[in-house]
């Protein structure tokens, strides 16, 4: 299965950068994802103009399967109604023969810190425990990313999700929110945070990226760290 992990898009924002718009899309459609993962972020300020503006862009990207989770932008303003107004639900399900994708709201209203909350523990638990790859959804990150500044909006709850994640097993947890991609491995699930996409607000002298997943039945793969300015891939790991 190859899935196409794309974040903080912030489509409508001042930062919005059109022409690696235009790229993101042209990649995307040369690489062909089974499933596209959005992980938070498409919007600004979380205002209906904004998610029109984020829908109108997502609805040009042909790709069959697409699961999508708000990020804090996203939910500002009451966006968060907004956001199941315009793609249903705040904690998508899919599954196929091999994998399973849950997504997991981890924003709260007009707060930037992350949280994912007791109440939804039990929902990972049952969708995440049976036998076929296992991949968590989520805007923030779990454990910190390296070269993006002071450490903050971690989910308040970050250390029990991390040991749920770990005893039911999840392979893959896709995040954003930093705008800059990175990798952790604890235990045997990795932690995968995706750039921003297609916003000018990059950390350093990092670029725009998305992740390329490529996931075989054996549970090996490999990810690409795709450069959205310069049209080409820029890391290519084993998982
Ligand atoms: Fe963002
Ligand atoms: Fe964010």
């Amino acid at each position: 299965m190859k899935i196409a992990h794309i974040s903080d898009l912030h489509v409508s924002g001042y930062n919005f950068v059109k022409e690696w718009g235009e790229n993101l899309i042209e990649l995307l459609h040369e690489a062909k994802p089974d499933v596209l993962v959005v992980t938070g972020d498409i919007t600004d300020d979380g205002y209906i103009y904004e998610y029109e503006i984020a829908k109108q862009y997502l609805d040009r990207i042909k790709v069959k399967t697409k699961i999508i989770v708000p990020g804090n932008h996203d939910a500002r303003n009451e966006g968060y109604r907004i956001f199941e107004e315009f793609f249903g639900t705040r904690y998508p399900f899919y599954e196929d023969e091999h994998v399973v994708f849950l997504g997991v709201d981890s924003t709260e209203p007009d707060i930037d810190d992350g949280h994912i909350g007791r109440e939804n523990y039990p929902l990972i638990k049952e969708k995440l425990s049976n036998h076929k790859q296992k991949i968590l959804l989520l805007h923030h990150h779990l454990i910190p990313i390296p070269s993006t500044g002071r450490e903050r909006n971690i989910p308040v709850d970050a250390g029990d999700v991390l040991r749920l994640c770990i005893e039911a097993g999840v392979n893959y947890v896709l995040s954003g929110h930093k705008h800059f991609p990175w990798i952790w491995r604890l235990e045997n699930t990795y932690f995968i945070t995706a750039g921003t996409a297609t916003s000018h607000r990059l950390k350093g002298f990092s670029y725009p990226s998305f992740n390329l997943l490529h996931l075989t039945d054996t549970r090996q793969g490999f990810i690409k760290i795709v450069d959205v300015k310069e049209k080409k891939v820029k890391v290519t790991r084993k998982l």
